[in-house]
């Protein structure tokens, strides 16, 4: 239980906005529409968030099949019986021009996913096309002011340097006409490289730039930041080096393609049993000093200020959220 002085610091801290309603994503699996095992498989997985594909996991010549099956399955699972917090759906991007042909098929469902999810947001005006579509086959009531999240891929050069427009615009259609509200954006690791010219590496060397600037800009927007795909299923230890790297630069999550990289994953991005403890700790000594009037005080031979303590409040809300 925090303090209840602590309370009024929650609201600014990085990465969590909203505290009762914040969705951990420490792994994000794919899981392609086109394939029913597959999919039967959705109410037993343990990601967090869990992603019915229907972009490039999907076949071009695969995806009317994979659009009817995952609309049929955001009708058939109950979402508060599944092991994951979140049930996404992935559509196809502006510029692949799929992205139409999936809403029509996916709005026919029912339900909506938990969170939207769309790749490739390459320039502010893609979220006018993608407001507009969302408008057309769903009706402005059943897109507005709803829970339904939105989640955003940054794949290109032209969409990092963009990329505060592109999160600000996202943002505003959120406050100023309702639209679903922006929680967290994700790096498409592979279609960087591919947009650069670049060549993928297991050190990944060639998307340090990237990664750092990109997850400074999440951070800037108080949105959670999903790290790259590490395509070598069979290489855990790689996986494992690569996750405790993208945690400690401060992403909240990282994306799989397979259910074996999924605990491998989500046990890095969760702080280690003493980095908690400290945490909690820390947040008890803060409201004390902050009682007698003193911000900066020292706390196992360190100076703590407030920047600490929003720290150990990420720390705390993270493990809640996911004990709960
Ligand atoms: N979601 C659900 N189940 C999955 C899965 C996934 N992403 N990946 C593998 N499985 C299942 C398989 O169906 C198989 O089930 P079974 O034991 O009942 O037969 C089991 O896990 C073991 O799978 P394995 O044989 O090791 O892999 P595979 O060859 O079947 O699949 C991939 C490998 C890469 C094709 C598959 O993991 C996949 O499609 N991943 C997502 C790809 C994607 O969406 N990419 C786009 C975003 S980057
Ligand atoms: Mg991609």
């Amino acid at each position: 239980m925090l303090p209840k002085t602590i309370i009024r610091h929650i609201s600014q801290f990085a990465g969590v906005r909203d505290a009762a309603k914040y969705v951990p994503r420490r792994a994000l699996l794919y899981v392609p529409a086109s394939n029913q095992k597959m999919l039967d498989k959705v109410p037993m997985m343990q990601a967090d968030s869990v992603v019915l594909e229907l972009e490039d996991g999907v076949a071009l010549t695969a995806k009317a099949d994979a659009r009817v099956r995952a609309a049929a399955a955001l009708d058939k699972l109950p979402y508060h019986t599944l092991a994951c917090q979140e049930l996404g759906l992935r559509v196809n991007s502006v510029s692949s021009g799929l992205l139409e042909d999936d809403i029509i098929a996916v709005s026919k469902a029912e339900k909506l996913p938990q969170a939207f999810m769309i790749p490739k947001v390459d320039c502010p005006e893609d979220l006018v096309t993608i407001y507009n579509i969302f408008r057309e086959h769903y009706g402005d009531e059943r897109i507005t002011n709803t829970n339904t999240r939105l989640v955003i891929w940054i794949e290109s050069a032209r969409a990092l340097l963009d990329m505060p427009r592109i999160v600000s615009s996202t943002l505003n259609l959120h406050k100023q006409a309702g639209f679903f509200k922006l929680d967290a954006v994700v790096f498409g690791s592979d279609d960087f490289c591919a947009d650069i010219g670049a060549t993928r590496s297991s050190h990944g060397t060639e998307t340090l730039f990237a990664r750092q600037k990109f997850v400074t800009c999440c951070k800037a927007f108080q949105l959670q930041a999903i790290d790259s795909v590490y395509i070598d299923i069979k290489d855990l230890d790689g996986l494992r080096r690569q996750s405790a790297e993208g945690w400690q630069w401060g992403f909240t999550g990282k994306q799989v393609i397979h259910p074996s990289q999924v605990s491998v994953v989500q046990e890095q991005f969760l702080p280690p049993k003493d980095r908690i403890e400290w945490a909690q700790e820390l947040v008890h000594a803060y409201s004390e000093h902050e009682a007698l009037g003193k911000g900066a005080f020292q706390f196992r031979g360190q100076m703590i200020d407030r920047p600490l303590l929003l720290q150990a409040l990420n720390i705390i809300q993270l493990v809640e959220r996911v004990q709960n």
